[in-house]
């Protein structure tokens, strides 16, 4: 199978964490979550106390910062990890996984020159194909001319149920309104910023999973590939 290039974008929740990964394992490619290079660098702004709204700051952290992505570990694994994530060497993994981090990557995404070091980034990691990214502007920005483009959807109150069986499973108590409040703050953030919102691109596939489980929207997904390899 020739080396496509997958970009799989959608909202929080929308599973496409799990789709891409199972996609990738499927077809054996290289799984990039784009999200957690912004969740690395939101972390880091956290820890150095560096205010959210300070835009020249953040710039100038994203250029100082090196971010990797690796394939899991099996004990990263089994804690819900698809990639292993490394900030500045130090692997901060599951530390990016919490809801503050999340609210606090949302706001740095926001910042255009943030974006640009970060997107380098990332085509820098998918330059060459065999790789499926996810994130919100993979099919629009980072990779426009991907050969298979998804946009993931599901209702939001059951991208909400979602996240919240996620930290309950790592024994996290949050109420679920809380995450409801916190997926539907993120999710208006992400989809109406002025720098490459999360939209659909016009040649995305749209596909709703609100009735699917991971396995049947990866299923697809690989069906769509294939036919797209043929073309
Ligand atoms: O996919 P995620 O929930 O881990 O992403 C965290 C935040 O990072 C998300 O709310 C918006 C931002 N993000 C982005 O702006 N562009 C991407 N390609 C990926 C994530």
């Amino acid at each position: 199978m020739p080396d496509l290039t997958i970009a799989i974008d959608g909202p929080a929740g929308s599973g496409k964490s799990s789709v891409a990964r199972r996609v990738a394992q499927m077809l054996g490619y290289l799984y990039l979550d784009s999200g957690a290079m912004y969740r690395a660098l939101a972390l880091k702004a956290l820890h150095q106390n560096i205010g959210l709204e300070d835009e020249p700051a953040l710039v100038e952290l994203a250029k100082q910062t090196h971010i990797e992505l690796k394939p899991p570990t099996t004990d990263k694994e089994r804690a819900g990890a698809k990639n292993c994530v490394f900030l500045d060497g130090l692997e901060v993994t599951l530390a990016i996984r919490t809801e503050e981090v999340a609210q606090a990557a949302s706001r740095l995404a926001t910042i255009g020159a943030v974006r640009e070091v970060l997107v380098a980034e990332q085509q820098r990691a998918g330059v060459g194909g065999g790789v499926v990214m996810e994130g919100r502007d993979i099919g629009t920005v980072v990779f426009p001319n991907a050969e298979l483009k998804i946009f993931l959807e599901a209702a939001p109150e059951v991208r909400a149920e979602r996240r919240w069986k996620e930290h309950q499973e790592k024994g996290e108590r949050i109420a679920l309104d809380e995450v409801i409040v916190e997926i539907r703050e993120r999710d208006l953030r992400d989809r109406e910023r002025k720098v490459s919102p999360l939209v659909r691109a016009a040649d995305a596939v749209l596909v709703d999973n609100t009735a699917m489980d991971i396995e049947e929207t990866a299923r697809l997904v690989v069906m769509l590939a294939r036919e797209r390899e043929k073309q």
